[in-house]
């Protein structure tokens, strides 16, 4: 797969080749073509859910538990996943068959770009970035997700009232992005001291988390309003 629709060349991702297993890769290979799609214009929710709900994005799902716990939790809601790294997209898959989701579609590519090009403004009720990859080295900072320009972009996608989540394990990258939030005046902390917020009741805990608990690392929420 290339990810050549815009000229960026730092990317916050490398794409592993990661091993599948036989379900994520039957998953794949049957369920793709009626969950998953490229897009090649700007997406149309309304046609791509049959329904006019309200649209959360999850950026980098991983394995999509997130994603499956909050579209069972809440049916009237449409998720959309975009994650480049397959067998997550398999096993989200899977768990989309397992629980006939029918609130759920995946974009398989950079989702920076997929904002960019093909997500129209102010249509997104959420926007969740959950334990993105903290790339720990500090010549490596640039590529982390969030940082002024991701914000901007997020600031043009997001309906007035909107909702910005990011949740991460590494308590740096998560006071840098506490710091940077308090500096955009869009984006109001649900926290009366612009802190960290409890685990809200749409997040579950992930694979992540329950690694960073093992390693005694917090868990770090800010959850957003753009208002
Ligand atoms: C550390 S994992 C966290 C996964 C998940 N959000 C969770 O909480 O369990 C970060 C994920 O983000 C994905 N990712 C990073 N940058 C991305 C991008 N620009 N577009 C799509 N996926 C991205 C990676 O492939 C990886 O699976």
């Amino acid at each position: 797969m290339k990810f050549e629709s815009s000229d960026r060349q730092i990317r916050s991702f490398v794409l592993r080749k990661g091993k599948m297993t036989t379900g994520q890769k039957k998953a794949v290979e049957e369920l793709m073509p009626i969950y998953a799609f490229v897009p090649d214009k700007s997406i149309n929710f309304k046609q791509l859910f049959g329904n006019s709900n309200p649209v959360w994005l999850d950026v980098g799902f991983g394995n999509g538990e997130s994603i499956i716990h909050a579209a069972r939790k809440y049916p009237d809601v449409n998720f959309l996943g975009i994650e480049v790294h397959l067998p997550g997209i398999g096993h989200l898959l899977m768990g989309i068959k397992e629980h006939g989701l029918n609130n759920v579609r995946i974009i398989r590519n950079d989702a920076v770009d997929v904002l960019d090009l093909f997500i129209d403004d102010s249509s997104l009720a959420a926007v969740h970035v959950y334990f993105p990859d903290p790339w720990h080295k500090k010549r490596h900072h640039k590529r982390r997700i969030i940082n002024q320009a991701f914000l901007d972009l997020i600031k043009t996608k997001l309906i007035a009232g909107g909702r910005l989540h990011y949740a991460s394990d590494w308590e740096p990258y998560a006071l840098e992005v506490q710091e940077l939030f308090a500096q955009n005046p869009w984006l109001s902390n649900q926290e009366t001291d612009n802190g960290f917020a409890p685990r809200p009741e749409w997040r579950p805990i992930t694979k992540f988390e329950r690694r960073g608990q093992k390693l005694e690392h917090g868990t770090y929420d800010l959850i957003m309003t753009n208002s």
